[in-house]
């Protein structure tokens, strides 16, 4: 099935870790997991959660301004605490955190994405089988895990039911249109139940979209926190922490700048991606401030350069330009990046489409461009002239080349 057109139209998400992590400022999920926190300690944090704070119509309103188009928000994490007052399992934050965060988005236009984690490392039924093939020299962990000859089959029939309840009452309460999926390497498709899971998920959101944690039924790739050096084929999604933390950490001030995201955010979009860049909410629901002012910044590059942005495909490959580019769904425009300011006319490779017209995007001034030698099959270099200062943007320069007809490029090692 080809992907929803809205997720590639999108280009940007906002995911949001919020749980009872934040109230501490410790690492979500994994700081039991690993033994940094005693599980008692962390779970204390449930009865310190407030979320006191949190109004749904805030996040929507900043998450629209930095140009997002669609948000996932942890429902419930690999430490099993739901964010909804669930009928299944123990574990929950004793209200429905979800439905005001679906209801504020919607009438925002933002897609509602849910994120939910296969593993369950509270669930007293999850750490009841292991992965087939995991090689039993590996240590366990007791969180995740048992030995060959403690297996409980009917244990596991007790935990997907259990997780089949949890995907039930958020499919039918919230019909969202992507389910985030995480947590998938330690069980496999057939543990899971895949298949049916996802036609669960159908059952009440047929056009959902699901990322590749989903397995077979996944949807688009899937990078964390790297940056792909080659960009996948067909649609993918790198996410990424704003600081070093998916969910709140106090000490975590280690951002990154505006400029730094706008680099991730162009790069990705250049290659064919989606940026679904990470927030971490104080337990009490705010968003800190470091991090809503660089969505902003975020946000008012991409209001600048909205043409260059959304419904655009992946630009030119490594090669022709020094730096990322986007193409308009037609083919007949070319959007170049430039994140420093050229010094001279600057010369891009390989095209076989003629050249109407260069612009910066911004200003709408026209810049001269002439095509320089090629030979048979090799199309020479079209060099186009430096922007003025005053129309150079801050962070990154858009410049709008359009072309006779629809991109054609040479990719040949040259005529010898
Ligand atoms: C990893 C981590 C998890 C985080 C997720 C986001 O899978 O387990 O803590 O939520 O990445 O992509």
């Amino acid at each position: 099935m080809a992907i929803q057109p809205w997720f590639t139209d999108a280009k940007l998400g906002i995911f949001v870790h919020w749980g009872i992590y934040a109230v501490d400022g410790v690492q979500e999920s994994w700081s039991f997991y690993d033994d940094i926190v005693p599980y008692d300690r962390y779970m204390s944090q449930l009865d310190r959660f407030t979320a006191a704070r949190y109004d749904p119509r805030d996040w929507a309103r900043l998450f629209a301004r930095a140009g997002a188009r669609y948000v996932v928000l942890t429902s419930r994490h690999h430490d099993g605490v739901a964010l909804w007052d669930s009928a299944h399992g123990r574990l929950n934050v004793g209200r429905d955190l979800i439905t005001g965060y679906a209801d504020a988005l919607r009438e925002e236009g933002l897609k509602v994405g849910l994120y939910y984690s296969h593993s369950d490392w509270s669930h007293p039924d999850y750490a009841s089988t292991r992965r087939p093939g995991r090689p039993p020299e590996q240590e366990d962990n007791r969180y995740s895990e048992v030995a060959a000859e403690c297996e409980d089959l009917a244990a596991w029939e007790r935990f997907i039911a259990y997780r089949d309840g949890q995907i039930r009452e958020l499919a039918e309460r919230h019909r969202p249109d992507l389910m985030w999926f995480d947590g998938e390497w330690e069980r496999s498709e057939e543990q899971w139940r895949i298949r049916e899971l996802a036609a669960l998920v159908r059952s009440y959101a047929p056009d959902v979209v699901f990322n590749a944690r989903m397995l077979s039924e996944g949807d688009y790739a899937t990078p964390e926190q790297g940056a792909p050096v080659v960009p996948p084929e067909g649609p993918w999604e790198l996410c990424l922490t704003i600081n070093d933390s998916w969910g709140f950490q106090h000490h975590d001030h280690h951002h990154k700048s505006v400029d730094q995201l706008i680099r991730y955010f162009t790069e990705t979009i250049g290659g064919g991606g989606n940026l679904l860049l990470d927030v971490g909410p104080r337990e009490d629901g705010t968003v800190p401030a470091e991090q809503a002012e660089r969505l902003e910044g975020l946000g008012d590059w991409i209001g600048r350069h909205a043409e260059a942005v959304y419904g655009t495909v992946r630009g030119l490959p490594a090669g022709h330009h020094h730096g990322p580019s986007t193409l308009s769904q037609d083919h007949r425009t070319l959007y170049l990046m430039l994140f420093d300011a050229p010094r001279a006319a600057f010369g891009v490779r390989g095209l076989r489409s003629g050249v109407r017209r260069v612009t910066v995007l911004r200003s709408g001034r026209e810049l001269g461009h002439r095509v320089i030698g090629g030979l048979h099959e090799a199309p020479g270099v079209l060099w186009i002239d430096p922007p003025a200062a005053a129309d150079l943007d801050p962070h990154a320069t858009v410049l709008a080349v359009e072309l006779d007809g629809e991109l054609e490029l040479y990719r040949g090692a040259g005529r010898s």
